[in-house]
């Protein structure tokens, strides 16, 4: 019994020093050089990440299988990624941590196993997954054993897509194709300095094309925020990374089933008299959309996505009355808020996220049409208008439409129409809802006219009145039921919380099938 006693106690001073090794990862000199380069270590992040005390590790005493190149000798428990569970505003998360003190937390089988192990988990039980990104990519040592498992998380990806929100956090080097895993998930946050995302490295850009570029320029979190559109927040350092995370998840469900939280609101005067002036008289003027957004949503409670990227279109998450949404408006301080490929694109997957996830969706639209020339039509303007109009379409949230002032063309048509399936369509008094402007439509359809007057201007500008009196209005479309309500600007947040109100059963069947082809 006696004896009995002492093997335990043996074992567990093994378990002891095998638990203070994981959490010492590759070392004190290689912390200390991490902390050196502006950066948290991965359970300093897990630890700022998640509610106190609540993380459960799982997979502390894993370590590697490979005997090549030495690697038999070089044994860190837990092999470069720190997994677990824990809760954020006590809501349950999953969430993995590449250390690059181990092993420059580089992907070996079975680091990829333990992340593959976390992510079942959340599929399994209906929570977010958050991965925290910094890691030197496969590990070179394991050969096709690493490709395979990054392959192993690109397929739960997929396989995530949709039933639980999934965020990357990029907080360091990701490169080749692992990148590729943060892009089949929901959402990127990249650190700016410290991170950076690409295909292939400046080296490779060297031999190839012969271009000279370092990694920041080619793709750190200013690239891809401002060209690419790759990553949807910048953090400043890695405190600021995992509190944009965790104001992300604030707005979303726990899964596809869930709906999002609510927080508690009792409703007041819910005018707003300041949104009687934000629009300006003439209606090239532009204004800034975003003012119009923060009086109509609580204090405070929006949270723009991709903001320098595709400017012409904002879009972002919210709280109305307490309940989440997402946004989807025009930007007329930007190309006067037209539609073009990038747009489109970041509309697009936008809506998509939203209606994955029960998030209700409200659209201010003040849109002059799609922009015209060559470069947009080469670089296929068809296409990605199309992916809008059909992550339009296929949404079953609640869907609300503000028409702020310009409705033209075809974007009338996409910015969640009546006739795409939106459930209730408002617009100002000064609502233009028209083919095209009232000059544009006027010189076509009145040309001859026009140039057989004695003065072809002062005929232009009489039939610009006679165009503008007829369409440039909202009532032709409020006649027909296109639009529901002329409203005040005053009255819009009261309506919109109404609205969303009336709307919170809706319910939709779609025909049979296995899945759209949404134009890729
Ligand atoms: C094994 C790696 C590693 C890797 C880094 N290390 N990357 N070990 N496999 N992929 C180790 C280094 O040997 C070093 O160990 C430690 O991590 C820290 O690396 P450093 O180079 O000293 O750090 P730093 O100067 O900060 O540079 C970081 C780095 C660089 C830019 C990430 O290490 C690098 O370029 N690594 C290789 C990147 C790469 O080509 N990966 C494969 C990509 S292809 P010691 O013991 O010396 O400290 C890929 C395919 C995925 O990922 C396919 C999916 C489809």
């Amino acid at each position: 019994m006696h004896c009995k006693i002492i093997q335990m106690d043996q074992k567990f001073d093994i378990l002891h020093e095998k638990l203070a090794e994981a959490k010492l990862g590759g070392g004190q000199a290689r912390i200390d050089a991490q902390h050196k380069k502006g950066k948290l270590t991965a359970r300093e992040r897990i630890h700022f990440l998640l509610d106190e005390d609540s993380f459960e590790e799982i997979g502390a005493l894993v370590t590697h299988r490979n005997h090549d190149f030495g690697m038999a000798d070089q044994i860190v428990p837990g092999d470069g990624v720190v997994t677990g569970y824990g809760t954020i505003g006590g809501r349950l998360v999953y969430v993995f941590a590449q250390d690059f003190t181990v092993f420059g937390g580089s992907l070996s089988e079975t680091h990829a196993e333990k992340i593959c192990k976390i992510m079942d988990l959340a599929v399994r039980n209906g929570a977010p997954v958050i991965g925290l990104n910094d890691s030197g990519g496969a590990r070179i040592q394991e050969g096709v054993n690493s490709l395979g498992g990054y392959a192993d998380i690109f397929f739960r990806n997929v396989q995530s897509s949709g039933v639980v929100p999934q965020i990357s956090a990029i907080m360091g080097p990701c490169a080749g194709g692992a990148v590729y895993s943060p892009a089949m998930t929901d959402f990127i946050v990249m650190v700016e300095n410290t991170s950076y995302m690409f295909v292939t490295g400046p080296n490779v850009v060297k031999t190839v094309t012969n271009e000279e570029v370092s990694s920041e320029e080619l793709g750190g979190a200013s690239a891809h925020s401002t060209k690419s559109g790759v990553t949807h927040l910048v953090a400043t350092n890695d405190m600021d990374c995992v509190e944009k995370v965790k104001r992300l998840l604030s707005y979303f469900p726990q899964n596809c089933e869930d709906k999002a939280p609510e927080l508690p609101y009792t409703l007041g005067d819910e005018y707003r008299p300041e949104l009687d002036h934000i629009v300006p008289e003439s209606p090239n003027h532009p204004y800034d959309i975003k003012e119009v957004i923060a009086g109509i949503v609580d204090t405070g409670s929006f949270f723009e996505i991709q903001e320098s990227y595709a400017e012409n279109i904002v879009v972002g998450f919210a709280r109305l009355a307490g309940r989440s949404i997402g946004i989807v408006a025009n930007q007329p301080m930007c190309l006067a808020g037209v539609l073009d490929v990038n747009s489109s694109k970041k509309g697009a997957r936008f809506v998509r996220f939203c209606d994955c996830f029960n998030i209700p969706l409200l659209v201010l639209e003040d849109v002059p049409g799609f922009l015209p020339g060559t470069d947009q039509e080469w670089n296929a303007i068809i296409t990605n208008g199309a992916k809008l109009l059909y992550a339009f379409s296929e949404a079953t949230v609640p869907r609300v439409t503000v028409i702020t002032r310009k409705a033209y063309g075809g974007a009338y048509d996409v910015m969640n129409s009546k006739h795409i399936g939106a459930d209730m369509n408002f617009a100002w008094p000064n609502a233009e809802i028209a083919v095209m402007g009232a000059k544009g439509a006027s010189e076509i359809i009145f040309k001859k006219e026009i140039d057989a007057a004695p003065d072809p201007a002062a005929k232009l500008a009489e039939k610009e009145m006679e165009y503008a009196a007829t369409f440039a209005n909202p009532y032709r479309a409020a006649a027909r039921g296109f639009i529901d309500e002329v409203i005040h600007p005053k009255e819009t947040r009261r309506k919109l919380i109404k609205a969303f109100a009336m709307l919170e059963h809706k319910a939709v069947s779609r025909p049979k099938r296995k899945h759209g082809n949404i134009p890729l």
